[in-house]
C-alpha cells in the first residue's frame, strides 16, 4: 500500500517557486549572457581586505567570534550601523539597530511579528518579488498603492488605508528593485506625515541607497520619520558583499522588542563571526574608496546599457534611466510576451527577467528587468546586440 501523501502546510498552496531562481540555474551557464540576476560585481568584492580582517579577528578575539553571540547583534557593529545612519541624517541608536541574516530576513521578522493570514499588505506596483514572496508565505494579501515615474502616490495611501486598513506599506524609495525609480524628498516627507497621522508602520527597503552614480543624495523615508512609524533596512549585501548575509533593521522600541523574540525563535542570532569580521572590515578600510569605485563602475555599465538600448531596441520599448543601483526596467509594446521572449533569448544565450513576477496585483506581461551592474561593457554590449536582434523580430 503506498505510504499517505504527506500533507504540507495550508501556506504552501499559495507558495510559488522564484522564476528568477529557475532561470538562474540556467544562466550560471558562462556562455550565456545574463542580465537577469540581482547580482553585484563580483571582480569589486574585497576579498583581500576581508581576508586580513578575518585574520585580525580570529587572531584578537578568536573564542569569542566562534562563541553564541547575543541575538540583537554584536555591540560594536551595531555602533558603527547607529553612526553611519546618523550621517545619513537618521536618528539612529545602536539599541535600535537588530542585525540579522541580510535585510532578507527583516522581511520575513517583519512579517512575523504584524501579519495574521489574510491581512493587507501595501506595496509598489511592481515590488521585489522575494518580499511579495516573504509575505506571502504568511498568508498577507497585497494592494498595490498607485505610482507614476516618481515611485509611489502618498495622497493615494489614506483612501488605500480607509478601504483595505493595511498592516503595513512596504516600500523602496530609493533605487527600487525592479524599476530603478527613486521617490522624490517631497514625498517622502509627506509619506512619512501620512504614516504618522494615520498610524501605519512602513517598511522602508533600503539596499542600493549607498549606489548613487549621479545626482545628488537624498535622505530615507526615515529622516522624515518624527513619529516612529518608520522601520528602516539595509543592507552590507551590495557595499561589501552578499555571501556574508549581514542585513539590519533600525525598529522603534515597540517594534524592536517584537522582532527580537521572532529572531531568537529563528536562528538565535546571526553569525558572531561574520558579524566581527565585517566591522574589522570597516573600520580598517576606507569605506567612501571602495563605495566611489562600485559607484563609479556602475554608472559606467548603466551608461553603455542605456546606449545600447537606444542603438538596438525598436520603437515601442522604453527603460528607466535610474541615478544608481543595479536594475532597470524596460516597458515593451503592450502585445510582448517577456515570458517568451525569454525563452528565444535563453537560446541565444542572452537573459533577463520577465516582468510578471514582480507584479503582487495584475499586470501585462510586457516588461523585463535587467541588471547591469553583473556583466563587463563587453557582455553588455554583445547581450544587448542579442535582446535587441530578439525584439525586432
Ligand atoms: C529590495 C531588496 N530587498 C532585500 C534584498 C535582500 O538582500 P540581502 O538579504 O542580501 O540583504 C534585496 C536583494 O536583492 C533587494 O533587492
Amino acid at each position: 500500500m503506498p505510504a499517505p501523501a504527506t500533507q504540507f502546510a495550508d501556506r504552501m498552496r499559495t507558495m510559488r517557486p522564484s522564476t528568477i531562481r529557475e532561470i538562474l540555474k540556467v544562466t550560471a551557464q558562462p556562455e550565456i549572457i545574463s542580465f537577469a540576476g540581482g547580482l553585484p560585481a563580483p571582480e569589486l568584492f574585497p576579498v583581500a581586505a576581508v581576508r586580513a580582517a578575518a585574520d585580525r579577528v580570529l587572531t584578537e578575539q578568536g573564542p569569542a567570534a566562534l562563541q553564541y553571540g547575543p541575538s540583537e547583534g554584536v555591540p560594536a557593529l551595531r555602533q558603527w550601523i547607529a553612526e553611519e545612519m546618523q550621517a545619513r541624517g537618521i536618528r539612529a541608536r545602536a539599541d535600535d539597530v537588530l542585525v540579522t541574516n541580510g535585510s532578507q530576513q527583516v522581511l520575513d521578522l517583519v512579517g512575523k511579528i504584524l501579519l495574521n493570514p489574510g491581512d493587507v499588505v501595501l506595496t509598489e506596483n511592481p515590488t521585489y518579488l522575494a518580499a511579495i514572496q516573504a509575505f506571502q508565505t504568511l498568508q498577507a494579501r497585497f494592494v498595490p498603492v498607485p505610482t507614476d515615474a516618481e515611485g509611489l502616490i502618498p495622497e493615494a495611501v489614506p483612501e488605500l488605508i480607509r478601504r483595505h486598513r493595511p498592516k503595513f506599506l512596504y516600500t523602496i524609495p530609493t533605487f527600487q528593485n525592479p524599476t530603478g525609480i527613486t521617490l522624490t524628498p517631497e514625498r517622502r516627507a509627506r509619506l512619512a506625515q501620512i504614516a504618522a497621522q494615520h498610524g501605519l508602520p512602513v517598511i522602508e527597503d533600503d539596499p542600493y541607497g549607498k549606489l548613487r552614480y549621479r545626482g545628488a543624495e537624498i535622505p530615507p523615508i526615515k529622516h522624515w520619520d518624527e513619529a516612529d512609524r518608520v522601520l528602516y533596512v539595509s543592507t552590507f549585501s551590495k557595499t561589501i558583499a552578499p555571501g556574508l548575509r549581514l542585513g539590519w533593521v533600525l525598529a522603534p522600541a515597540e517594534f524592536f522588542n517584537q522582532l527580537l523574540i521572532v529572531k531568537q525563535a529563528a536562528d538565535l542570532h546571526t553569525s558572531s563571526f561574520d558579524q566581527r569580521v565585517a566591522h574589522a572590515y570597516l573600520t580598517d578600510n576606507d569605506q567612501t574608496a571602495h563605495l566611489q569605485t562600485i559607484r563609479q563602475a556602475y554608472g559606467e555599465r548603466f551608461g553603455i546599457m542605456d546606449e545600447a538600448l537606444t542603438a538596438e531596441l525598436p520603437a515601442g520599448y522604453t527603460w528607466t534611466r535610474p541615478e544608481g543601483g543595479m536594475f532597470l526596467w524596460v516597458t515593451g509594446p503592450r502585445e510582448l510576451d517577456g515570458l517568451a521572449l525569454l525563452q528565444r533569448a535563453v537560446e541565444n544565450k542572452v537573459a533577463f527577467v520577465p516582468g510578471r513576477d514582480f507584479f503582487p496585483g495584475d499586470a501585462g506581461a510586457n516588461y523585463l528587468r535587467l541588471n547591469y551592474s553583473n556583466s563587463t561593457p563587453e557582455r553588455i554590449r554583445e547581450g544587448v546586440r542579442r535582446l535587441g536582434r530578439l525584439c525586432r523580430g
